[in-house]
This record gives C-alpha cells, sequence and structure tokens, in this order.
C-alpha cells in the first residue's frame, strides 16, 4: 500500500543526520540538452553532484545518514575503501575531516593509480586520509580489518563502512524520491523515468522511494560494472527490503520489479566508453554541467540511446539523478584530450 508523502518524510527525518549534505539539491531542466536529442524528451537534471561536500556526490546523502549512526555508536574513526578514484573514498576522507573523524582509505593500486596521484586520489590526500595502496592479489578486506586493529591499539573506535552504511544510503535515496516530486510539483511537471548511475543503494533507494509512493515512474539504474543485470537486480531488491523493514514501511519489492543495466558499461568498470565520453560533452556543452567517465557518462549515454531509440519515447520527462564523480575527469585527461583532439593553440605573434 502507499505511503502518503507527508508520512514518508517524517520516516526520513525520524532518521539523525550530520549536516553533512546540503539538501535538497536543485533539480535543473535542460532544455538545450533536450534540444540536442530531438526535442520530443524532456530531461532534468538532479544535482546530486552539488550535495555540498568536497565537489558532491552521492555518498554525501549516504554519509550524512551513516556517519550520524557512527557518532552515536561512539566511533572516532572511519575505513573504507573501493577503486584507487573512488568518489564514495573522497567524500568519506572530506567527511571524516568535516566531523573530527580520523579516516583510512584501503583502496586498489588499480590502473588508474599507477598513472600517478591525480583527481579523487589527490584529494583523498589533500583531506589528510591515510591512504593506502593495495596490490592486485592482496585481500582488501583483511587491509581494512589490520587498519582497524591499529586504530583499536591507539584508543579508537573504527567505524567499517559496510552493509548498515549501505542500507542508510539507500534510506537516503528514498529522501531524494521526495525532493523530487516535490521540486516537479513547484515547476507544474511530472516524470515517467528516473535515471542513474548506480548498481547499488542509490538504484534501490530511488526504486524503493517511487514504490512506497505508488508512483507510475520507471526507476533505470545504469551500472558502473559488469555482473549480470538479473544477479544486480536481485541483489537491489534484497537492499530495498532491508531498507523498508529499518524504515517500518509496509512494502517489499522482488527483483523483477528493479532495472539494472549493465550495458553500456563497455569493456569495464572505469574505462571509458566513445559513447559515455560524448554524452559528457554534450551535456556540458548544451548545459554547462559536468558528467564523468566512470559513472555518471556511461549512465547518460544509457539514457540518450534509449531516446534515440525510442525506448523513452517522445512526450515523456526523464529525471536523471546526477551522482557525481567529477574529480575523476581530471585523472582521465589523457582519454579526454585524444577523444576531443584538445590542442594548446600557442599564438606566437
Ligand atoms: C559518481 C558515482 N555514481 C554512482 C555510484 C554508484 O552508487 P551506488 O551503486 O552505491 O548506488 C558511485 C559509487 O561509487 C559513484 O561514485
Amino acid at each position: 500500500m502507499a505511503v502518503s508523502a507527508q508520512d514518508l518524510q517524517a520516516v526520513i527525518d525520524g532518521f539523525p543526520r550530520t549536516g553533512l549534505a546540503e539538501l535538497p539539491t536543485p533539480l535543473h531542466d535542460c532544455p538545450r540538452f533536450s534540444e540536442a536529442l530531438g526535442g520530443k524528451v524532456r530531461v532534468l537534471v538532479k544535482r546530486d553532484d552539488l550535495t555540498g561536500l568536497a565537489f558532491g556526490g552521492n555518498k554525501t546523502r549516504k554519509f550524512d545518514l551513516a556517519l550520524a549512526d557512527a557518532l552515536a555508536d561512539g566511533a572516532t574513526a572511519v575505513i573504507t575503501g573501493a577503486a584507487s578514484q573512488s568518489n564514495h573514498a573522497r567524500q568519506a576522507a572530506a567527511a571524516a575531516a568535516k566531523l573530527g573523524m580520523k579516516c583510512v582509505l584501503v583502496n586498489r593500486h588499480d590502473h588508474r593509480s599507477l598513472m600517478g596521484i591525480q583527481g579523487n586520489q589527490l584529494l583523498d590526500n589533500i583531506f589528510g586520509a591515510d591512504v593506502r595502496l593495495v596490490a592486485e592479489g592482496v585481500n582488501q578486506e583483511e587491509v581494512k580489518n589490520r587498519a582497524a586493529e591499529e586504530l583499536r591499539a591507539q584508543g579508537e573506535k573504527p567505524y567499517i563502512i559496510g552493509r548498515r552504511a549501505v542500507v542508510l544510503g539507500t534510506v537516503a535515496y528514498v529522501g531524494c524520491v521526495l525532493e523530487i516530486v516535490k521540486q516537479l510539483a513547484a515547476m507544474d511537471a511530472r516524470t515517467d523515468f528516473i535515471s542513474t548511475a548506480s548498481g547499488h543503494g542509490t538504484n534501490a533507494g530511488l526504486a524503493l522511494g517511487v514504490k512506497a509512493l505508488g508512483l507510475p515512474v520507471r526507476v533505470q539504474g545504469f551500472s558502473p560494472s559488469r555482473g549480470g543485470n538479473a544477479r544486480r537486480e536481485a541483489q537491489l531488491a534484497e537492499v530495498a527490503n532491508e531498507t523498508a523493514a529499518l524504515m517500518n514501511l509496509d512494502i517489499r519489492m522482488t527483483a523483477g520489479e528493479m532495472e539494472n543495466t549493465d550495458a553500456y558499461v563497455g569493456q569495464n568498470y572505469g574505462i571509458v566508453t566513445e559513447a559515455g565520453l560524448d554524452a559528457l560533452h554534450l551535456l556540458a556543452r548544451t548545459e554547462g554541467i559536468l558528467l564523468d567517465p566512470v559513472y555518471t557518462g556511461k549512465a547518460m549515454s544509457g539514457v540518450i540511446d534509449r531516446i534515440r531509440k525510442g525506448e523513452i519515447p517522445s512526450g515523456t520527462t526523464v529525471v536523471y539523478v546526477h551522482t557525481g564523480g567529477n574529480p575523476a575527469l581530471f585523472a582521465y585527461a589523457p582519454e579526454l584530450i585524444a577523444h576531443g583532439d584538445y590542442r594548446q593553440n600557442v599564438i606566437t605573434q
């Protein structure tokens, strides 16, 4: 049974927040971008690249709740880790700095870190995180556990960002749906689709929020990595159901109600696609909005492809939830320069 927006808001407001996230993020109409795609589908961008902390991104919403939970539990340090250019890690480093917590990042020494300290990794260091890079074949989880032991020996109380944070991040994206609904109403608009880059909490939270409110909206998730759509959709339903239980919502979701595809990943996670870079340039050049090469550019290439194929039909509206990731642009300068054939035009006289 659907829940009213007011009741759902009251549930979200019951979760303690750190105040890290600047909410609501803006919802921008993108008429020039829509026109460049034929003008028959209205595209709006929900600017979660402007969540207010360290170049923004979806993880700021997540940490707003998850770190309030950690602090309530007496945590003094944060441990997390992902790829070397992780946006999650960069936002964790900034959040920890702002909350006066230590931060250990156990990231992968992958093809991007081999290129040197740039993009998110540069920012991780600026924020004062203890950045450790795990070589191939070394177990990342074990390194995190070792870091936790070290911190405990120093009298700290470490919080390893894990499943509970994923669920709280999903709660945060139910809250994002409420923002979108309010903002659309203020613009006298409605949407048919909500699209986003995500393989976990963001997709699950948006889908749960839409179902909770009983909205006639399709949520389309575009994964940044390969992994089998059916398997991922089952995982999304699991996260959504854990979240619904935590929120005391009498709603459950099935894998069949989730929509997530890895069709626009290309070769692999973190490897650029031509279509993703085209999408990134098109939005930048029509609306002045930056996307990133790993997540949001690829996801937008999926939206563009579906508009062109009519799978997102004429006359409909898409809200694209921009999950951030812009600092990675600098770590991908070689691919961007090659793609755009950028040159330094030096005038000598
Ligand atoms: C820019 C960006 N978009 C999307 C995602 C995916 O978020 P999730 O799969 O956790 O919902 C991430 C995750 O790191 C990200 O950095």
